[in-house]
């Protein structure tokens, strides 16, 4: 049709509707073929999405997670070790400035006895968490990851503690661990500043991300959905910026509020916006591990399940003892807080079981 005829077409509402379906349709279609969109259409799409077009996209990015990694969802056992913390990000719930903060460290016994436990309960990966606490110094680190390999030699070490010079992240890969999941939060270094305090950079915390990559880490980044400050252009950024350095892991979950904190009184990111760019996400970057967070269980009961259902396909089930649970709280209401290890589990299997996936006992590395 040429542009003459365009002008004078004449067309009813509900055809003119079609269209605009239509147009959302076909940006999902291409988007899964080309793996991008050109930054005007996926901004459409991520701002004109209709419920039955948020379904397509959900089915599409379920369809092509499924081509990868089938009706697998991996474990994760999520040991969070220490809340102390040196930073300060504004979101945070153990930020160094909150005083009312109950901080705790576990000790090497207890942080192996997790994944001893973890191991019998089918666990194959580990992720040791914390908050930036150098009491933990990248010696003591090392020693914590060569033991654990060396009593489950089949096993996968993450490590998520923040931001440590180059040097730090070559002696604990050369201890043995695997994995490293590092946040960026956001790229554009405006709404950083926004959300961190000055001495934190993003210049500083990309500089990590590619040294431990080049070192020879799966490296995670990502971030939270609907954090202050937050624009559809900002999460484009980051969408970009992630398919370009094409991490093995992507974390992203809804910001929720932390009453301690300078952004108590702000809007948690929500269920809608998360589950769209986890698809999103699963469209442009096929291969990456996807996890459903606690964050978006959080904010629904159902949340991890739907987030699978919209292409995620990793689960990271808490193995901290009990008695420290409910202190590694980085933002209100999180869930499973006194839930036993083994319950957890099994709550999870239940759970992925009854929307017709298998959670397996695998160490499930990165097809990146
Ligand atoms: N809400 C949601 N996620 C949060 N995180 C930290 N604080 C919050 C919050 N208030 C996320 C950050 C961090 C990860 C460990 O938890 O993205 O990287
Ligand atoms: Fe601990 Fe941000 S407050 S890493």
């Amino acid at each position: 049709m040429g542009d003459y005829d365009r002008g004078f077409s004449m067309h009813t509402v509900s055809e003119r509707f079609m269209e605009k379906r239509t147009d959302n349709i076909s940006r999902i279609d291409r988007l899964r073929a080309d793996r991008t969109l050109p930054r005007e259409q996926l901004r459409l799409l991520l701002t004109t999405l209709s419920e039955e077009e948020a379904a397509y996209l959900y089915k599409n990015a379920d369809e092509v997670r499924k081509e990868h990694y089938g009706e697998d969802v991996f474990l994760r056992g999520l040991i969070e070790f220490t809340n102390y913390c040196r930073n300060d990000c504004l979101y945070c719930g153990i930020r160094r400035s909150n005083k009312n903060a109950d901080r705790y460290r576990l000790t090497t016994e207890e942080i192996l006895d997790c994944c001893d436990k973890g191991y019998v309960l089918g666990f194959r990966t580990f992720v040791l968490q914390g908050g930036e606490d150098l009491f933990f110094t990248d010696e003591k680190i090392c020693g914590l990851v060569s033991e654990i390999k060396k009593r489950h030699p089949d096993c996968a070490v993450t490590l998520s503690i923040g931001e440590r010079p180059r040097e730090s992240y070559e002696a604990f890969f050369n201890a043995g661990a695997d994995r490293y999941l590092l946040r960026h939060e956001t790229i554009n270094p405006v709404h950083y500043r926004q959300l961190h305090p000055e001495e934190l950079t993003i210049e500083n915390r990309v500089r990590c991300l590619r040294d431990l990559r080049e070192i020879g880490f799966q490296v995670g980044c990502g971030m939270m959905v609907g954090s202050p400050f937050q624009t559809v252009d900002y999460l484009m950024d980051d969408l970009y910026f992630m398919a370009e350095f094409r991490p093995h892991m992507i974390g992203i979950g809804p910001f929720i509020p932390h009453g301690d904190t300078p952004f108590h009184d702000r809007e948690s990111g929500t269920l809608q916006d998360t589950l769209h760019l986890l698809s999103v996400i699963r469209l442009m970057n096929p291969r990456v591990l996807l996890p459903a967070t606690t964050a978006l269980g959080t904010i629904h009961p159902l949340g991890r399940e739907m987030g699978i259902q919209a292409g995620a396909n990793v689960v990271m089930p808490n193995l901290s003892p009990t008695g420290v649970r409910d202190k590694y709280m980085l933002y209100d209401g999180k869930i499973c807080t006194g839930d036993e290890a083994a319950e957890c589990r099994r709550c999870m299997e239940l759970r992925m079981e009854k929307i017709g996936y298998h959670v397996v006992a695998a160490r499930g590395d990165s097809k990146v």
